[in-house]
């Protein structure tokens, strides 16, 4: 477990704070209520802090779920009306279907075609049929720029944080990127404390997403966001289990 996702979880909501996914958790409600008009449950593999979900929740009645239990914590106390479950997206079996199964940013996590693919084998297997799975990578190989992002808050009671987000591709020809992370926590008494980490995230060509939805039964449609934020509109992949 990652210390972002894990002794850090708690600080998620000043790191990446809910008002900034306002626009964007608006047009993929936007997406998945045009493409699935009478939905009403909505599977979340890889919620995180939940707060994609705060929005989705007026839409949809929600199944949250994450591999890690702090992160669960943090979206628990933000959607305390949405059911929360730990699993693995690659693994998770809830023996359940639902109307739609939603994966946001989480998905970067899958490093290999293999995961990748468990990711997207799990969709469909709770999806029912005739409903949508909607998977929303951050980037696609052919979208992906070096980035370098910074950033923080401060909470009421005096706790801050800062942080650094450095992103960039150590080697084109394999399917992973490096984020490396510098964290700077400051408690409400005035202890300060510093974490450095680096993650890694999956970086697949668009043609490698459509042949692993194709090959696990979905049909595949790709929009692209509509967005005034000022970065690239993310490539949204709207797929649709056979009714
Ligand atoms: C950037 S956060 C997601 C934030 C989320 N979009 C939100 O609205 O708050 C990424 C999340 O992916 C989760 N994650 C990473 N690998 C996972 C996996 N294999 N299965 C489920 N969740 C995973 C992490 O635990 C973390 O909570």
């Amino acid at each position: 477990m990652s210390a972002f996702y894990g002794e850090l979880a708690r600080w998620w909501p000043l790191i990446s704070p809910l008002e900034d996914y306002a626009g964007e958790a608006a047009e993929l409600a936007r997406v998945l209520r045009e493409a699935a008009p009478h939905a009403t449950t909505l599977l979340e593999l890889g919620c995180g802090g939940g707060h994609v979900a705060a929005y989705l929740k007026r839409d949809f009645t929600l199944t949250l779920t994450d591999l890690s239990e702090p992160m669960l914590e943090v979206s628990r106390r933000l959607n305390p009306e949405c059911e929360h479950l730990a699993g693995d997206m690659r693994t998770l079996e809830l023996r359940r279907e639902f109307d739609g199964v939603f994966v946001h940013d989480a998905i970067d996590y899958m490093l290999s075609a293999t995961d990748l693919s468990a990711a997207i084998a799990t969709a469909y297997r709770h999806c029912r049929p005739g409903g949508v799975a909607l998977f929303v990578p951050d980037v696609v190989k052919e979208t992906f720029a070096p980035s370098t992002e910074a950033g923080g808050a401060d909470a009421p009671d005096g706790s801050g944080v800062r942080y650094l987000e450095w992103c960039y591709d150590p080697d084109p020809n394999d399917t992973v990127a490096n984020t490396h992370y510098l964290f700077a926590t400051r408690e409400a008494d005035g202890r300060v404390q510093h974490h450095a980490e680096v993650h890694e995230h999956g970086l697949f060509p668009r043609e490698i997403w459509l042949q692993l939805l194709a090959a696990a039964g979905f049909r595949v449609s790709v929009l692209t966001e509509r967005t005034d934020e000022e970065r690239e509109p993310r490539l949204l992949f709207l797929a649709r289990k056979a009714g």
